[in-house]
Order: C-alpha cells, then sequence, then structure tokens
C-alpha cells in the first residue's frame, strides 16, 4: 500500500520540474565563454579575430606585440617588432583576411615623442609588410594626435581614427595615407563626458560591406556614417547618444554592437544608417576597463578587458580576459525553445507516472 500512496500528489513532481527549468535557464543565460589568460604587464587595447588561425589578437600597451589567444586561454606571440619606437602603443588592430594580414594602429603616449601610424604584418610569419607614417591636417597638429582604431574594407584599404584630431586617414592596400576625412560634423556637438576623457574624440570604427564607415565618437557619443570613397559624414540620429563609445563591431545580421568600459549597446537601423535605435544593453564589469569589441563565427561577440588604464597610471597585471556578451532579448527566443522542450519532458513524466499507478494498481489487484 506504501507504494501507492507516492504517485498520488503531483504537486512536488511540478514543482521539481519547474525549479529544474529555472536552472537550466540560469545556467543558459550564465554560461558564457570567458577566456582568462595571462601575459606580465601586456594591457591590451585592441583585439581582432583571426578566422584562418582560429584565434584572438590582442596589441599591447608598451610591449610592441601582437600576441594570438587561443580559445584555451594559450599566448602565443605572433609579432614583435622591436624597430617601433619604445614603448609605443599598439592600439586598435583588423585582420585583412584577403591579404592574410592584420593591420595595427600605433600611437606613442606622452611625454614620448609624437608617433602616429599604421603598421601591416603577415599573418603567418609576423613579418612587418609596411609601416607608414600618418599625415597630419595641419602643422602642430602631431601634438594631439591619436592614431587609435583601424577598420579594413574587402579591397584592404584601411581606415584609421585619430581620436585627437577628430578626422580619419585611409591607407592603401600598398601602405599610401592621406585624410579621408576632416568633416565639420565631428566637432559640431558638445562634449558631454568627464574629463578623463574629453579629449577623446572620433574612435571605433567599422566598414559596413556598401561603401560606407560607421564611426562613433567617445566624448559626444555620437555615430557617424562617412563615406569610404569621398569621406562625406553625415550624423546618425539614435535614440540616445553612446557616451564613451570605443570599439564597434558589425554582426552578419546589420547589428552593429558598440562597446565602452561600461556596457555594450546594441544597435540597428533599417534605413542604411540615416537613423539607428538602441535596441538592448548589455551591463558589463568595468574593473577591467572593457575597450575593444569583435564577432567570430554563429554572430559571437567579445570583449576584451585589457586592464589599460592600470598600465598608463603604471600599475603592473598579469591577468587579462576576453568574455562573450550575449543580449538577455536576443536570448528570449531560444529560452521560448528550451521552456518547451523542459514542457515536453513534463507531459512525458506525467504519462509515464500515469501509467506506473496503473501498473502498482494492477498489481495491488492482484495481490489482493
Ligand atoms: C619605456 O618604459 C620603461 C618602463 O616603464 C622605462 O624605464 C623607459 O625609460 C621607457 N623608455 C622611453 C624611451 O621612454
Amino acid at each position: 500500500m506504501t507504494s501507492k500512496h507516492c504517485f498520488t500528489n503531483p504537486t512536488p513532481t511540478i514543482v521539481f520540474f519547474l525549479l529544474f527549468a529555472l536552472q537550466i535557464s540560469t545556467i543558459l543565460a550564465a554560461s558564457s565563454h570567458v577566456i582568462n589568460f595571462r601575459s606580465p604587464n601586456l594591457f591590451p587595447e585592441g583585439l581582432a579575430w583571426d578566422p584562418t588561425g582560429q584565434h584572438f589578437l590582442v596589441g599591447s600597451l608598451r610591449h610592441r606585440t601582437i600576441s594570438a589567444i587561443s580559445d584555451a586561454g594559450v599566448v602565443e606571440t605572433l609579432v614583435s617588432d622591436p624597430s617601433l619606437p619604445e614603448n609605443v602603443t599598439i592600439l586598435g588592430l583588423a585582420v585583412d583576411s584577403r591579404n592574410n594580414r592584420v593591420l595595427a594602429a600605433l600611437h606613442a603616449l606622452p611625454p614620448l615623442p609624437p608617433f602616429n601610424a599604421l603598421a601591416a604584418y603577415d599573418l603567418r610569419s609576423g613579418s612587418r609588410l609596411f609601416l607608414s607614417a600618418l599625415p597630419y591636417a595641419e602643422e602642430g597638429d602631431e601634438k594631439r594626435a591619436v592614431a587609435n582604431d583601424v577598420a579594413v574594407d574587402f579591397k584592404g584599404n584601411a581606415y584609421v581614427t585619430n581620436s585627437g584630431g577628430n578626422y580619419i586617414w585611409k591607407v592603401s592596400e600598398k601602405g599610401e595615407a592621406w585624410i579621408l576625412s576632416n568633416s565639420a560634423r565631428f566637432t559640431e556637438h558638445p562634449m558631454i563626458i568627464g574629463e578623463k576623457f574629453s579629449s577623446c574624440g572620433i574612435n571605433g570604427l567599422v566598414y559596413n560591406g556598401k561603401g560606407y564607415l560607421l564611426v562613433v565618437q567617445s566624448n559626444t557619443g555620437k555615430m557617424f556614417k562617412v563615406d569610404a570613397d569621398d569621406g562625406v559624414a553625415k550624423l546618425v540620429l539614435l535614440n540616445e547618444d553612446l557616451v564613451g563609445a570605443d570599439g564597434v563591431v558589425l554582426r552578419n545580421d546589420g547589428v552593429v554592437l558598440v562597446v565602452s568600459s561600461k556596457r555594450v549597446w546594441l544597435v540597428k537601423s533599417n534605413d542604411g544608417w540615416s537613423q539607428g535605435v538602441v535596441f538592448d544593453k548589455i551591463d558589463l564589469d568595468d574593473e577591467g576597463f572593457p575597450t575593444s569589441i569583435v564577432v567570430r563565427e554563429r554572430e559571437r561577440a567579445y570583449v576584451l578587458h585589457g586592464h589599460v588604464l592600470e598600465g598608463i597610471s603604471g600599475n603592473s597585471c598579469e591577468s587579462f580576459k576576453i568574455e562573450e556578451v550575449r543580449s538577455a532579448r536576443e536570448s528570449e527566443g531560444e529560452n521560448v525553445w528550451m521552456y518547451v522542450m523542459v514542457g515536453i519532458g513534463l507531459a512525458y513524466f506525467l504519462f509515464w507516472r500515469f501509467q506506473m499507478k496503473q501498473l502498482v494498481n494492477n498489481m495491488n489487484k492482484k495481490i489482493n
């Protein structure tokens, strides 16, 4: 008679299944991929994904290196270029898959002598293909220029932001450099950011495949659409300012992800980037000072925590990380499927329980 008792009350079973479902959904939400890696005082600011090598690439605040970081967190130095000025910073990185090379924006922080350049290195051997000095718009400009981020188009032309001078350089596949855009649009909006970053203007940029660039400006939170041939710039009207915007990346589905040290914004446009809408935000832990964002296969987005501010202040640091970021809003669709699966499981279990009950009843009848 005791066995019969076990099957009479369905409540514990359902509670168990609901708890189980909740558990799975929290595990799914929290199980984003984190890659911890160690390299004493590397302080990387720039991040790129190399699809052929299947690893990330990162620069360094002072080491004049580009390192490959595997999914397991193994660090390998791909480029070491001691012919660059001592302590020069390797900032933005971009992989030019067509030409099998990586492009790096180089800048010397004060009090080092001014230095702003774009370098290209072979992705296999790590050897340097060119080093191009970036020309200044006017005399004395070198004091505030900061070659910050780089993007590449399908022909191998590179685009480099000058975040101190608020203009954009273009560098041909062969390494010839000129000023593409020194638009008045870049200086007509008020700065809305604390003093520390007030001199940081146009920063992250991405080539969108249709002949233009999308460029974000840290100290105003604005986004610009810039023609990649003639440099004509237009403000992209957004529903909010992306204050502190640093890196930017484009997903295959057309969604643009912008990162600051505090969050990632997901932005989309349905009119070719005259207007855009921020449709989700992901909060980040700002302790590691996130600076860059990349997308690898299956649209997975990763940010780099390179502790660069600590490095600039002269602190030491050995551990850095690359962290996958996921939009809760976008995972809702996946969660619906999870609930459906758990629902089917529950129905199946209840059916099984019903059959067992029948079996027990039959057996009881026989015994009695
Ligand atoms: C480069 O950095 C090291 C360590 O911070 C310092 O000792 C050295 O003087 C720097 N070199 C230059 C040229 O500033």
